[in-house]
């Protein structure tokens, strides 16, 4: 058997679970020096180049098929870009990425950065354009099909506080702060639901309805799509609903989906068409938040960061502190 033909369930295998955290702490690391510099863009790039080193040194024929947009947009880690030592004879392995998922939550030293990456073997992913995704999120437990984007916000939450046992009123929904999401915040807090806004960082609001200590049920709006991608990833690992809408503003964006072999447009996708298969989601957090702690520089150069890795196929959840010394 030849390395490429190895069986799909244990193509990741090969790729160590782990090893996907040693790329995401190397990114965290990288953007840490920039945590409330006001420099978004040296953040952004601080974290690429070091992902990018990483993501170099592992034994994989990889493809970014989510990253930093297109090779005219993107020096490093755009879409297409090959990436691992092992091209052409390692595992197959399609690589959704953000090395700094806040750009701004970084250079304002804000909550929930994160440095993010999840794999999976080769046409598992969907290849999202760089447009916007229209998003709505449920935890683990639900009956499936509680949520559907092609209902009303309302019809959403009352679904939801029906399986709950509890009034719409005691549904907390959290919502990125932006005055496009105006009407959606209105007719939420005309339900009396509670709504957490976030100012950036909709991955980690999307996972937030995975963990009871946030007491967020439901993710509701629009934000990247690259995102939305690896927020299915994360979902898959752990449980959850999701349903994704991308949206357009212009004809270019729609040319552009075209262009990855996106022919409904309208099309509502649920968590395992954005994310098939077997694949592993891991994370580091670059600032403290709700999911992960960020990086802390401590005297006499130790560097601490804490991390989560997880695997679709085993369900398997790792999370991983890390102590690093003689790193700058
Ligand atoms: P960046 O790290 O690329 O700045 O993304 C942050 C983010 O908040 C994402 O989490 C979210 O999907 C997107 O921006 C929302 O876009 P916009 O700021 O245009 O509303």
């Amino acid at each position: 058997m030849t390395k490429t033909d190895t069986p799909a369930s244990s193509v990741l295998d090969r790729v160590l679970v782990l090893e996907m955290v040693r790329v995401t702490e190397a990114a965290a690391i990288g953007a840490s020096k920039l945590i409330g510099r006001g420099d978004e863009k040296a953040a952004d790039h601080a974290a690429v180049e070091a992902m990018r080193a990483a993501l170099n040194e592992l034994a994989m024929d990889g493809t970014v098929v989510i990253g930093e947009g297109e090779r005219d947009e993107a020096p490093m880690l755009f879409i297409g870009e090959k990436v691992g030592s092992a091209q052409g004879t390692g595992p197959k392995i399609d690589i959704a990425l953000d090395p700094l998922e806040g750009t701004t939550i970084t250079a304002k030293a804000g909550p929930n950065a994160l440095a993010v990456l999840a794999v999976a073997e080769e046409g598992n992913l969907l290849n999202a354009p760089d447009v916007y995704m229209d998003k709505l999120a449920v935890g683990p437990g639900y009956p499936e099909g509680i949520i559907d984007l092609a209902k009303t916000p309302t019809e959403n939450v009352q679904a939801v506080a029906a399986a709950k046992g509890v009034e719409p009123s005691e549904i907390i929904v959290c919502v990125l702060d932006r005055p496009r999401h105006a009407d959606l915040i209105a007719e939420l807090r005309g339900l009396g639901c509670g709504v957490v806004l976030i100012g950036d960082g909709d991955v980690a609001g999307v996972i937030a309805v995975t963990n009871p200590d946030t007491t967020i049920d439901l993710y509701m709006g629009s934000g990247g799509a690259p995102e939305g991608v690896l927020a299915a990833a994360a979902l898959r690992c752990v449980g959850g609903q999701f349903n994704g809408r991308l949206l357009f503003r212009n004809d270019d964006e729609r040319a552009r989906a075209r262009k990855w072999g996106i022919e409904d447009l309208n099309k509502i996708y649920t968590r395992d068409e954005l994310a098939k298969g077997d694949c592993i989601f891991a994370a580091t957090g670059v600032t403290d938040g709700s999911l992960l702690k960020g990086v802390k520089r401590m005297k006499d150069g130790l560097i601490t960061t804490q991390s989560v890795v997880m695997r679709a196929s085993t369900g398997t959840v790792r999370w991983v502190s890390g102590e690093h010394r003689n790193k700058s």
